[in-house]
């Protein structure tokens, strides 16, 4: 994986930080009659083409964490996630391309299918996991980690999701490309755009790109995490941290990154309802919106998209909404069963291996 001068970001950062290629871009935005409600016609970004390695949102991220200080070298990367988390997934297939592995700090989450394949495809790579049951107990996983890795064979941390200041230009160069899109009218502008949240670089990143291009719309984030672990606040800091992130750069810009916000047009708001009885668990309407969309040709998963979805469609119906909305397809279409060696299951913990032999 060699560094690329090529930067869709140019245009506003004189002193542009290193990227991967990783993702294959622009995804396609299609029109997808099967998420029509009420008098909403709705398009989808399809960042679930993004790659062929493993595709979705986490790509656009990597492409600049990985590039850049401290995850630039040989060294293995130390990161968190659910034991379903596609971001694991994501660090790990990226950085099997150069050989090197993953430390994952891993809590449980209900074992689909879809989270055992996840497992599998981790474990085939050579993860290292660092299990606790439940995310209050992580700081134990990380200890028994500090404890018990050598310190030549440790990681470099990367904060969850990948979402940093530099993982969110990711998404500031993804809201360029919708801007570059909706110009050559391969979709109408959006009012609405619908996107799941978990770690904020996704929406964030976004919202500062949109911005950037005067692209005037409303930003619906659908968390799929507890207030506690995604609010106001934690997307307030995102997007700090991605302005700084860009002045460190050579940004121009003047001012807050609210003030750009709201000269620009574009608002955001959180929406928790999906959420259900918590963070990963599948619910009701994120399994009936997963079938909605399938007959749209959308392959979505029961953590975020299929709750993002879920209340797109609830909304669109109760809210009237008029024109175009865009949701925002971060899952990974991707088939990883190729990727699956024989006998994985004896590569994880006890506790892990238990786990994806008695499924919930
Ligand atoms: C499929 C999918 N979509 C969206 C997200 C959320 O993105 P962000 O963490 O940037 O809010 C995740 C996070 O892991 C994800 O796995």
């Amino acid at each position: 994986m060699a560094p690329t001068d090529e930067h869709v970001l140019a245009p506003w950062l004189p002193h542009m930080p290193q990227r991967l290629s990783l993702a294959k871009l622009p995804t396609p935005v299609e029109r997808c009659t099967a998420l029509d409600r009420g008098r909403a016609r709705v398009w989808v970004k399809r960042d679930d083409l993004s790659s062929d390695i493993y595709g979705g949102g986490k790509v656009r991220k990597l492409e600049y964490v990985l590039a850049n200080p401290p995850h630039n070298t040989d060294a293995p990367v130390l990161t968190l996630g659910g034991t379903g988390s596609h971001h694991l997934l994501a660090v790990a297939l990226f950085l099997a391309e150069s050989g090197r592995t993953l430390h994952a700090l891993t809590f449980d989450q209900v074992m689909t299918p879809h989270v055992r394949t996840g497992l599998a495809v981790l474990a085939s790579l050579g993860t290292q996991f660092w299990h606790s049951r439940t995310r209050v107990g992580l700081p134990l996983a990380w200890l028994r980690y500090q404890l018990f890795q050598r310190p030549a064979r440790r990681g470099v941390y990367m904060p969850p999701g990948a979402s940093d200041g530099l993982g969110g230009l990711g998404f500031v160069a993804a809201g360029r490309e919708l801007a570059q899109q909706i110009a050559d009218g391969e979709l109408p502008h959006p009012g609405r755009i619908y996107v799941t949240g978990g770690s904020a670089g996704t929406s964030a990143g976004l919202a500062i790109g949109l911005a950037l291009c005067g692209i005037a719309t409303h930003i619906r984030i659908i968390s799929a995490v507890e207030t506690m672990g995604f609010n106001r606040l934690m997307f307030g800091r995102l997007l700090g941290q991605i302005y700084s992130c860009m002045r460190k750069h050579g940004f121009a810009g003047r001012g807050r990154v609210s003030g750009l916000l709201r000269e620009a047009g574009v608002s955001w708001s959180i929406d928790h309802s999906q959420v259900g009885p918590g963070y990963a668990v599948p619910t009701e309407a994120g399994r009936q919106a997963i079938t909605v969309a399938g007959e749209g040709g959308l392959s979505l998963e029961t953590t975020y998209t299929g709750k993002c979805v879920a209340a797109m469609l609830n909304e669109l119906e109760g809210d009237d909404v008029e024109g175009p909305v865009l949701f925002w397809n971060t899952h990974a279409g991707n088939d990883l069963s190729p990727r699956i060696v024989a006998g994985w299951q004896q590569r994880l913990p006890p506790v892990l291996a238990r786990a994806v032999s008695t499924p919930d």
